[in-house]
């Protein structure tokens, strides 16, 4: 059982602010000033977070006592904060030639970064030029094929979708994760193997889905060669930390682009596991989303906490999930190129922050992440708001906005937003009782009592709302940073290792265990419990 403790210091407010509505607070005028922020392209508005000056005041001395500049700090510096797998977190120095100031981080990790995005910009200047052939690849390439799982496909396909009015002509990225065979199959039907050029993105270079799907698209391009190997390896390139394993399986070494230890799988979209989306954009633009995501860094180096975005939105995290007891949180971008973000988020916060023990192996003194999940709007209007307004359980709520589209339709815009703005504050203010009264039509007394009761809207219902200036690499890159600081400042505050995933290893070895007893390669079942035993003999049978 996860713990439902929270910190003592909350309690009082927690209880004062249970008798205050948020449509009392929201009348206090001067409230949007003080919890509206903004850092470059990016908004960010809490005046809907149900939480007061004294609320606000307490949690910044929680979390000014608990030495988040020194955990910052020694982030950024490469201190090996990620205990359990002696290793640093050092995604920030991805992104190192954006940042005005200085990098802490070691001089050799830098430069290792640079040579490699170097690199990555020779290829794609080559691509561009039509002389892929120079680099060992086909002479044309007309289409990208990024296979990856979990963090080597979330963040590269969020932001191929996000900055479609970015791409360059002629090139389409497509991204194969999954290994139920359809997506490959489907795809292979779709694509004329001599103008492809396959990603194998693979940190370990060990994941199943991965090596499989690699295996089907290797299989493809040979055959369009007569099986000859060494053409078909011509049409791939792999992004991993485990260079020898990726040329074992037939990469040649020079179509190797390298990965680290220090970097995360679910950080790394900076690094040249983003490689299709530098593809897909050009290598100016994706220096931009660079840029934008350093300086996010600059600004969490260098505000104070009550100024600084990363912190104050971990601040309401651990104020929703630790003091008013929500269990999950809803994003809902209204633009449909984020429509990956929700995805993306699921992976970088509950891989990170879904921990029950600290990093000495104690149990945690309070709830961790929460359910992270949501979806497009305005269709999400359509499909589960209904609930997040007049359901018995409260759920914080993140909208995100664009402000200027990247297309000519004023008036579809115009509405996208007016319906942002518009679940924000209902949900905020609600609708009393006396209110559905007023509106029920005339006629019987309690008829119309009895219909007011089902048109009362509870409100008080919390939400953030984040405004990004434009859908652009630099404010994308700033978006993401800030989640990925909010990740770090909440793993500090509930004293977790937010940079280790040893919860995904138990269902990956028992699958390992299973597939031998469905292809058929072993009858032995006595070490599946008896359910999965039950399931194994149905599916064998059919
Ligand atoms: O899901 C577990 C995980 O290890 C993620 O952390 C990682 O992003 C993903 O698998 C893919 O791993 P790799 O890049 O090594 O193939």
């Amino acid at each position: 059982m996860s713990p439902q403790r929270s910190p003592s210091f909350l309690a009082e407010h927690v209880e004062r602010l249970s008798r205050i509505h948020l449509r009392d607070l929201l009348k206090d005028t001067e409230r949007g000033d003080r919890l509206r922020y903004r850092v470059g392209p990016v908004l960010l508005d809490l005046s809907r977070q149900k939480i007061d000056g004294l609320a606000w005041k307490a949690l910044g001395e929680h979390v000014e006592a608990s030495d988040w500049q020194g955990a910052r700090d020694a982030m950024f510096s490469g201190a090996p904060i990620n205990t359990s797998e002696n290793r640093a977190v050092l995604h920030t120095a991805l992104r190192a030639s954006g940042s005005r100031l200085p990098s802490p981080a070691p001089r050799e990790v830098l430069q290792e970064v640079e040579e490699t995005l170097q690199r990555i910009e020779r290829l794609i200047q080559a691509i561009e030029r039509g002389e892929a052939a120079s680099m060992g690849l086909p002479t044309t390439i007309t289409d990208v094929v990024n296979i990856g799982i979990g963090g080597s496909d979330l963040g590269p396909r969020l932001a191929v979708r996000a900055l479609t009015p970015f791409h360059v002509p002629n090139l389409r990225s497509h991204f194969l994760t999954n290994v139920d065979g359809q997506a490959a199959h489907e795809l292979m039907r779709q694509l004329d193997p001599s103008r492809t050029l396959v990603i194998v993105v693979s940190k370990t270079f060990t994941t199943q889905e991965t090596l499989l799907n690699g295996n089907v698209m290797r299989d493809w391009i040979m055959r369009s060669y007569d099986g000859d190997p060494r053409a078909a390896a011509r049409h791939f390139l792999a992004v991993s930390a485990n260079t020898a394993e990726a040329e074992r399986w037939g990469v040649p070494t020079a179509h190797i682009y390298p990965m680290w230890d220090f970097v995360g799988g679910r950080f790394s979209m900076w690094s040249a596991v983003g490689l299709s989306l530098a593809l897909a954009i050009g290598m100016e633009h994706f220096r931009s989303l660079l840029a934008g995501a350093a300086r996010i860094d600059d600004h969490f180096r260098s505000a104070p906490w009550h100024e600084n975005l990363p912190v104050v939105l971990s601040l309401v995290e651990f104020w929703n999930r630790n003091g008013m007891g929500t269990t999950s949180r809803a994003v809902v971008p209204y633009a449909d190129l984020l429509s990956d973000l929700t995805s993306y988020l699921q992976q970088l916060e509950m891989e990170s922050l879904g921990k029950q023990v600290t990093p000495a192996g104690e149990p945690v003194a309070q709830s961790t992440s929460p359910v992270v999940w949501g979806s497009v709007g305005t269709n999400a209007q359509h499909a589960y708001f209904q609930s997040l307004h007049q359901g018995t359980d409260v759920v914080p709520l993140e909208f995100i906005g664009v402000v200027r589209p990247a297309h000519p339709l004023r008036s579809n815009h115009d509405a996208l937003l007016s319906n942002l703005l518009a679940q924000a504050a209902a949900l905020a203010l609600g609708k009393t009782f006396d209110e559905a009264l007023e509106e029920s039509p005339a006629g019987d007394d309690q008829a119309r009592r009895v219909l007011a009761a089902q048109r009362t809207f509870p409100g008080d219902r919390p939400s953030t709302v984040m405004l990004l200036d434009s859908l652009a690499p630099e404010s994308l890159g700033a978006l993401i940073a800030l989640y990925e600081h909010k990740v770090f400042m909440l793993g500090h505050l509930w004293g977790i290792n937010a940079f280790d995933q040893w919860g995904v290893e138990l269902g990956k070895s028992i699958a390992r265990q299973i597939m031998p007893a469905l292809d058929g390669s072993s009858d032995d079942l006595s070490a599946f419990d008896s359910g999965t035993r039950a399931l194994i003999e149905v599916i064998r049978e059919r």
